[in-house]
This record gives C-alpha cells, sequence and structure tokens, in this order.
C-alpha cells in the first residue's frame, strides 16, 4: 500500500436529483448502501486516517454507520451548509492539522471506483511529487460533470463545471471523477482561498485545480480507461445504470468461475452470494444477501432466493426462498413459497403452491401440492397430500406439530396443532384431526358418507 496517505469522503450533498426521502448515499448498489462501498474500499487501502464528512440526513446516515462496527474508526466531520464541495472538505482540516502527508478525496456518489485504480492514482501522485493529481475518465456523454480543460501542452490547466461551460468546453469529453489526491498541508491551505465565483455560488473544490497552477505548483491526471468505474450517481437513472455494471461484473466473475447463466441481463445476483460449480441459473433470477449455493443446482426461472444455504445438486423453480436452508439433491416449486427458519432435507421435495414456515422437513419427505406447513417438525419418509393445512394459530398464539417419520397425511386434512402424529400412522383424506395420532394407526375424523339410492330420480320425477 502507498504510504503516507489518508481520506476525505465526501457524502453531505442533498442529493436532490434523487428526489428522495433516503440520504442519497444510503440508497444500494448489489444491495449495499453506496457509501458503504466506498467506505469499503477505503478500508481495503489501509490509510493512514479516514475522514467521512457529513451533512444532509446526517441523523440517518450516522444511525446507519452506528450499526456498522467495521466503520467505527471513520472520523465524521459536519458540514453544517451545503457550501460546496471545497467548503465539505475544508471541514475536515481540523483533522489533518498536523497531517504531513497526502490526502486522498474521493466522493460518497461515485461508488464503482476500484481500490486498484486508486492504489495507481496515489502512487503516481507520489511519484510526481504533486500538489493535486485528479482522476479523470473519457465519458461517451459528459453532461453534468466538470470538464478537463488542458493547455496547447495537453497538460491540464483547470476543471470547469457544466453550469459555467463555454460551449465549446462542453464538447470536452475528458471528464473529472471528483476524485483526486491532494499534499494536505498544500490543500487546506489552498481551501482558504477558494471564492463562490460560479453559477451555483458554491465553494468548488475543482477550483484548487487552477489556484495551484497559478501558484506553479505541480497538477497532474490519471486517465481511468473504464469511465463505468467513476460514474458519478446523482439521479435514479444513474444509479440504475450503476446497480446493472455492477451486477455485469458480479455475473461475469460467477461465469468465469463455472456457473452458467442463461440469459445475464435478466438475472440479479449480490456481491455476497457464493454460488458452486455447474449451478445454471436461468432467467429471472434473484439471489440477495449471504446466500451460499452448492454444486450443479438448476435455479430459476422466475426465483427470488435471500440469505438462505442451498446444498449441491438442489432445484428450485419459480419460487421464493428466504432464511432456509435447503438439503442436497431437494426440489422445490414451482410456485414455492420457502420461508425464515425453515430446514428442507436432502431430497425432500416441495411441490406447487406450497408455503412452508419455520419448519423441519425431513429426508425424502414430500409435500407436492397446495400446502401449508408452518411450526411443524416433519420426519423422514413422509407424504403430504395435497391440500393439507397445519393450523397453527388460534387467533392469538401459535402451537407447533410434530410428524414422525413414514407418515401418510391424506388429501384436504386440517391438522389442528399441537398436534402429534406418531411414525408410520395414516391419516384419512378430508379428516380434521385434534388429537394425537398413535404410531402406526390410521386416524379418520370426518361425517361417514350417506348413499340414498334412486333419491336423484325421484326429485326429477317431482
Ligand atoms: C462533482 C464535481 C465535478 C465532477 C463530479 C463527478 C465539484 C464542484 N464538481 O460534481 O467536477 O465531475 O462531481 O461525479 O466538485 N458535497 C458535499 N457538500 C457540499 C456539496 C457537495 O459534501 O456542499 C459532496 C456530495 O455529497 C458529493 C460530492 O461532494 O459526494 C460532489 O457533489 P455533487 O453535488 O454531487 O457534485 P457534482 O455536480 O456531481
Ligand atoms: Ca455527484
Amino acid at each position: 500500500m502507498p504510504k503516507g496517505f489518508s481520506s476525505v469522503i465526501l457524502a453531505a450533498g442533498e442529493g436532490t436529483r434523487m428526489k428522495s426521502s433516503t440520504p442519497k448515499v444510503l440508497h444500494t448498489l448489489g444491495g449495499k448502501a453506496m457509501l458503504a462501498h466506498v467506505l469499503d474500499t477505503v478500508l481495503g487501502l489501509k490509510l493512514d486516517k479516514n475522514a467521512l464528512v457529513l451533512g444532509h440526513g446526517s441523523d440517518i446516515i450516522k444511525d446507519y454507520l452506528g450499526t456498522r462496527a467495521a466503520y467505527r474508526d471513520f472520523k465524521l466531520v459536519l458540514q453544517p451548509q451545503r457550501l460546496g464541495s471545497g467548503h465539505a472538505v475544508k471541514q475536515a482540516a481540523k483533522v489533518f492539522s498536523s497531517y504531513r502527508g497526502n490526502v486522498l478525496v474521493l466522493c460518497a456518489d461515485v461508488p464503482l471506483i476500484k481500490s486498484a485504480t486508486l492504489k495507481e492514482l496515489m502512487d503516481i501522485h507520489k511519484k510526481q511529487r504533486n500538489a493535486v493529481t485528479v482522476l479523470t475518465t473519457i465519458v461517451p456523454d459528459p453532461t453534468g460533470y466538470g470538464r478537463i480543460i488542458r493547455n496547447g501542452n495537453g497538460e491540464m490547466t483547470k476543471i470547469v463545471e457544466e453550469k459555467d461551460a463555454l460551449a465549446w468546453e462542453r464538447r470536452i469529453r475528458e471528464i473529472n471523477s471528483g476524485i483526486y489526491c491532494f499534499n494536505a498541508q498544500k490543500l487546506f491551505r489552498i481551501l482558504q482561498r477558494l471564492k463562490p465565483n460560479n453559477q451555483k455560488k458554491e465553494y468548488y473544490l475543482t477550483d484548487a485545480v487552477e489556484l495551484f497552477g497559478r501558484q506553479k505548483a505541480r497538477i497532474g491526471t490519471m486517465l481511468c480507461g473504464d469511465y463505468r468505474e467513476v460514474s458519478g450517481i446523482n439521479n435514479r437513472r444513474q444509479l440504475a445504470e450503476a446497480n446493472c455494471q455492477l451486477n455485469q461484473e458480479i455475473l461475469t466473475a460467477l461465469m468465469m468461475s463455472g456457473v452458467t447463466i442463461l440469459d445475464p441481463a435478466t438475472v440479479w445476483i449480490e456481491p455476497t452470494v457464493t454460488i458452486g460449480r455447474d449451478t445454471t441459473i436461468y432467467p429471472g433470477t434473484m439471489i440477495q444477501g449471504q446466500t451460499r449455493i452448492g454444486e450443479g443446482c438448476q435455479i430459476g426461472p422466475n426465483t427470488l432466493i435471500k440469505e438462505a444455504i442451498i446444498a449441491n445438486g438442489v432445484e428450485i423453480r419459480a419460487s421464493f426462498i428466504y432464511e432456509a436452508e435447503i438439503g442436497a439433491r431437494a426440489k422445490i416449486g414451482p410456485f414455492a413459497h420457502v420461508r425464515p427458519k425453515t430446514l428442507i432435507g436432502e431430497e425432500a421435495r416441495i411441490g406447487n403452491f406450497v408455503e412452508v414456515k419455520k419448519s423441519r422437513i425431513g429426508r425424502g419427505s414430500k409435500v407436492s401440492h397446495l400446502t401449508y406447513i408452518g411450526d411443524t417438525t416433519m420426519g423422514a419418509g413422509i407424504n403430504i397430500g395435497a391440500g393439507v393445512i397445519t393450523c397453527n394459530y388460534d387467533g392469538a398464539n401459535k402451537f407447533e406439530t410434530l410428524i414422525e417419520d413414514n407418515v401418510f397425511v391424506g388429501s384436504n386434512v386440517n391438522l389442528v396443532a399441537p398436534l402429534k402424529i406418531g411414525t408410520g400412522a395414516i391419516i384419512g383424506a378430508g379428516s380434521t384431526i385434534t388429537e394425537d395420532v398413535p404410531p402406526n394407526s390410521l386416524a379418520l375424523a370426518r361425517a361417514r358418507q350417506v348413499n340414498k339410492e334412486n333419491w336423484a330420480l325421484q326429485k326429477k320425477k317431482k
């Protein structure tokens, strides 16, 4: 790691263009706040110290940070009024009053920046002994960005913001990424001299470049080859584009590691997910959180999996699964709903229109059609017929059901909890079972059938 660097991360802006009551930097990419993307990248650089400038929505952001121990060491600095990016950096002056190194300035709304790029920027900055080194890039559409103005020798002389740019300057496609390295002492000295002489009447950090130039201080640039890495997010359109970019990177890494993804355009996988080799992901699938999927699974189409652990060889079709564990070679769906605290055993089968909540389904047991299993412990080798309901709730309290190995439950049965069904028992179709069933017995709880001969014929004659 380059030595002698600290960071200042800017996150005080209002983010008006998001039109949101959530602070902009808490909007998520790949399931993680864009602020957290930047903070994690910075933590990976192991810098001397890190300052985070907050302003708009600072209470909400502090609450967010408070629940995450990893971010404890960021020095929080408040920018009481939003007077511009230069004013924002200035608020961190106290943190660096006796600091002799360099400061990496990052924007919390440029979340996809990679640590390798930052290391290169810091190396160049140090080698060239610059007062400032600006990370630039060339974009297809520069609208909204600060343009890099260069002289006849190709040297950067200043950065001009969109609103202040002349027509020819607006045509420049090399833009300021909002990421820079500064010599710390020179930075905080030059910030004293910024003036809000621009359309927005703000103290622009970008004006430091021109001021340094006039002082004949060394100024440099580094061009980032992939503009998508430094895309700034100011509105929801840009949020969607960055999300898409991050997702495609994740999918590519998964495909390179041996996962088949039939249609990367419709599959969304968060960076926290791991998937084993030879698993196939079908279109319309979203996999989120700390989900682990084994090898040789078939997932999708049209499936949502969140915070789940899926063993090898599992098949999940058109189903929603959250906070559950699925054993090897189990088959789920189509149209199953597997809810939290559920454990599906190896080779078990959860079929169409089946909901399972807070239950254990033993090895090889089958719940194939139109069933609700809640607060239930099921052993192995059980067959649950179509339309079976565990009645676990009396309107006030929840009760548990225990079904032992090799039980057969006929179709359309109500199992009124609390209830225990002994091993090997058979429950007749259409029964409403309210009492425990001893092992190996037959339980019938339904009205007897009555056949009235010729009754229908007589009715028709009348
Ligand atoms: C800024 C740059 C622009 C660059 C673009 C890259 C300036 C003047 N312009 O423009 O050259 O191309 O980023 O994405 O810096 N902030 C504060 N306090 C403030 C104002 C802003 O903390 O008073 C923070 C914001 O939270 C954000 C960053 O500074 O993280 C940039 O501010 P923003 O308003 O998004 O500037 P842009 O118009 O995107
Ligand atoms: Ca921005």
